[in-house]
């Protein structure tokens, strides 16, 4: 049997037959669908890329319905407990897990750009004492481009490594930075004796010691959040990040697009929401109550849900246990036990059940960061650190793939047509203009 699809066009009876590859069909196809010999031919029409695939990749695979995720073929519950975020990252980024000589080489890289130009310092000194956190990271990171005017050279490969090792290895920097700006506290210099997660950790929260010691569950634990945060194919940020980078733009630009589009509350802003829904729930007690009020569809159950996970998120399941080796050290975040409540009611409720909502990666997450002394607004930060690894191979494989091009979908337009120019004077009066803008922002 042929792998291919028959299309008929009631419209006209035309028929096309279209091959189907890899699982998908080339919706160019129908451009041969014309109604007309003006016509331009059929479009498909998909809203935010439900069945839509843009691209084809071999870095991140995802089976929604069966709970899997793996990076590069390999499972992700395997490298979270096994591996360490430097070795995942090279592995997402160039394809392979690294002999031991290619790891020593790639860790040595990365700690050589863990510093940041003074200049950069300054930059962040610039930002209001109560600014945000995952702001001024975007700020930041997109700042960092006027410094490497190297990095334009996007077709150079040796230019792209060396950008992928400095965006690795500043990203905790400059998210400590933010951090210590907040809380007015001086910046700590990179030490490049600790681990990539260790170093972080001293950036953050040495205070007046001569050398800040992190502690190794918690240092383990966040360098495992930060594995699993990794990459996960072509969510809202990694488009966005291959979206920009195709108008080869360089890569502090492109990152820094990922870094906006995680910072919304339906993407990695969720970890933030969920501590905030979680207190204002307030108690067990409350749980029910508010079960109700997500029903009714008043508020979303922050933390919940997924575009393609409908029956677990692996890494939720991952971080849940994860996060009672970290209470051993911080002691009972009490957010648990209304974590655990939510999680056990909704899971029993038709509502949940109907439509697949299970705990997603930042259910649990938010829970453990806040644990280890993280302010809210940091929790979107942490995720970015680990995802940059994934936004930097996705930007990569969109560069080197001959089939993609600048990203630029097509409408549907609806709106009105061949309208002559009013004269000011003559428009017609502001109550019935209300009406006529109101669709507008
Ligand atoms: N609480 C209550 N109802 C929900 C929720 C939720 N968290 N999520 C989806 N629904 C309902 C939604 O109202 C809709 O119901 P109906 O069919 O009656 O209209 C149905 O489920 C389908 O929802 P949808 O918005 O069409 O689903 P989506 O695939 O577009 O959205 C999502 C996925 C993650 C944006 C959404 O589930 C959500 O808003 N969750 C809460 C925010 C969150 O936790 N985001 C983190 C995602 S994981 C990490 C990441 O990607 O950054």
């Amino acid at each position: 049997m042929a792998d291919t699809l028959t299309i008929t066009d009631n419209r006209t009876g035309k028929t096309v037959e279209v091959p189907i590859e890899n699982g998908a069909i080339p919706t160019k196809a129908l451009l041969q669908l014309k109604t007309s010999d003006d016509d331009i031919g059929l479009r498909g029409y998909d809203p935010s890329f439900t069945n839509t695939a843009a691209c084809k990749s071999r870095i991140t695979f995802i089976d929604g319905e069966k709970g899997i995720l793996q990076y590069r073929g390999y499972p992700i519950e395997q490298l979270a407990e096994k591996s360490n975020y430097l070795e995942t990252a090279y592995l997402i980024v160039k394809g392979e897990l690294p002999d031991a000589a290619h790891f020593t080489r790639w860790e040595r890289n990365i700690t050589m750009h863990t510093m940041v130009h003074e200049n950069i310092k300054t930059f962040i000194s610039g930002f209001r004492y109560d600014a945000h956190p995952m702001g001024i990271l975007l700020g930041t990171v997109g700042a960092l481009s006027t410094f490497y005017p190297d990095a334009h050279d996007v077709e150079n490969l040796e230019s792209r490594r060396l950008q992928t090792r400095r965006l690795i290895g500043k990203l905790p920097t400059i998210a400590a930075y933010a951090y210590r700006h907040s809380r007015g506290y001086p910046y700590v210099s990179p030490d490049n004796e600790l681990s990539y997660t260790g170093n972080f950790l001293s950036m953050l929260f040495q205070m007046r010691e001569r050398r800040y010691v992190p502690n190794p569950v918690i240092e383990r634990a966040l360098d495992t959040l930060f594995v699993l945060h990794g990459d996960h194919e072509q969510n809202c940020s990694a488009n966005a990040v291959r979206a920009v980078g195709s108008s080869l733009v360089d890569p502090y630009s492109a990152v820094a697009a990922g870094i906006a589009a995680l910072y919304g509350p339906l993407h990695g802003g969720a970890n933030e929401a969920v501590v905030r829904m979680l207190e204002s729930i307030g108690s067990v007690q409350n749980v029910a109550k508010s079960v109700a009020r997500f029903k009714k569809g008043e508020e979303r159950l922050m933390g919940f849900g997924h575009r393609v996970y409908k029956n677990f998120d692996p890494r939720g399941t991952i971080i849940k246990k994860l996060a009672y080796d970290v209470f051993e050290v911080t002691g009972k975040n009490p957010l648990i036990d209304v974590a655990l409540e939510l999680e056990r009611i909704a899971l029993q409720d038709d509502y949940f059940l109907k439509r697949k909502l299970y705990p997603n990666v930042d259910f649990y997450s938010a829970i453990i960061y806040q644990a280890m002394g993280f302010p809210m607004k940091m929790f979107p930060v942490l995720f970015a650190i680990g995802r940059t690894s994934g936004w930097l191979a996705q930007w990569a494989e969109m560069l080197r793939d001959p089939e993609q091009r600048i990203a630029r979908p097509r409408q549907l337009y609806l709106g009105e047509m061949d309208r002559d120019y009013v004269d000011i004077a003559q428009r017609p009066a502001p109550t019935d203009r209300e009406d006529m803008v109101s669709d507008s922002i």
